[in-house]
């Protein structure tokens, strides 16, 4: 046997391809996993200063919180919207992360349909509060920050309509996209806090007013909490399509990866400088 045919009864390492696809889905759980800690840390802020005053003192238990647009004495109506708001906050920052592990649903799909319905319903009750607060009492920032938040309440709502029909019509694949839709939206307040801090402690605030609460960053980020989010989820929805090339799966890794680097530091952040401090 000479030297080459001994060579090729060798078994010959292949060169697989990377699995782009199998490495989108590391990607997102790596991605989900952070988020999901950071949400609980904000959900156990929302029951930890939330909850014992109004147990307590009802609608007087906001009164002298850092919310200025919390409670106002003799406006029933402006204190029930804020009530119930921080309230529900709870089921809308604790419960869109349980609602998305696999797990969960399968092993007990009982409380995930109850949790769902609940969801819905808290964050369509929150955002209406939230609507009504925004433009009757004055809070910080200026018309800018009032209509970007806006622009949130009411894609919360359409979201939520649209989860709700296609769950009806059994179309599960378009409901499972509206309902990815409507977590995004309902966690942009969530998304807010966390880069408002990460950049706070990146760059020391630029682009931030702090005595007035404006300024050409939290501008952008009024539009980014929800577009950017939004955006990043078609473009996954985009690389689990069967026809899309390993080129975009990766342009999405590359950009997702510095995104939720981001996005540690900012809960690292936030629950350093606003959420611990007030607990
Ligand atoms: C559904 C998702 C939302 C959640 C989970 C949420 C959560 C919260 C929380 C926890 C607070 C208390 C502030 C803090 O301690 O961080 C708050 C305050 C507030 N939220 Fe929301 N929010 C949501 C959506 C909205 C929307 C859509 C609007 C307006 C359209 C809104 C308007 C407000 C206002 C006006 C305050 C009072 C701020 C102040 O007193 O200055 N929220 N929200």
């Amino acid at each position: 046997m000479n030297d080459a045919v001994i060579y090729q009864t060798l078994p010959q390492k292949q060169s697989r391809p990377i699995d782009t696809r199998r490495a989108v889905d590391l990607s997102v759980k790596t991605w989900f996993s952070i988020a999901a800690l950071g949400h609980a840390i904000f959900f156990f802020y929302i029951l930890a200063v939330f909850y014992p005053p109004i147990a307590e003192s009802g609608f007087y238990g906001l009164k002298g919180m850092h919310l200025p647009a919390g409670f106002r004495e003799g406006d029933t109506l402006g204190n029930l919207a804020a009530v119930s708001h921080v309230l529900l906050a709870a089921i809308v920052i604790g419960g869109g992360p349980l609602q998305l592990i696999p797990v969960v649903r399968q092993r007990a799909p009982r409380f995930h349909r109850i949790l769902g319905r609940s969801y819905l319903l808290a964050a369509v009750i929150s955002s209406i509060g939230g609507l009504y607060m925004t433009w009757t009492r004055h809070s910080i920032g200026n018309l800018v920050s009032q209509i970007t938040i806006t622009i949130d309440g009411v894609l919360i709502l359409v979201f939520a309509f649209l989860a709700v029909r296609t769950a009806m019509g059994r179309r599960l694949g378009e409901h499972r996209r509206w309902a990815l839709r409507l977590f995004m939206a309902g966690s942009a307040v969530w998304f807010f806090r966390v880069a408002l801090m990460g950049w706070a402690m990146l760059t020391g605030g630029v682009g931030i007013d702090w005595e007035s609460f404006t300024g050409p960053f939290l501008y952008a980020l009024g539009f980014g909490q929800y577009l950017l989010p939004l955006l990043m989820l078609e473009w996954y929805f985009h690389c689990q399509k069967r026809e899309t090339g390993s080129g975009a799966q990766l342009a999405f890794i590359g950009t997702l990866l510095p995104l939720t680097v981001f996005m540690a530091i900012g809960i690292f952040a936030a629950t350093m400088g606003m959420w611990l401090p007030r607990m």
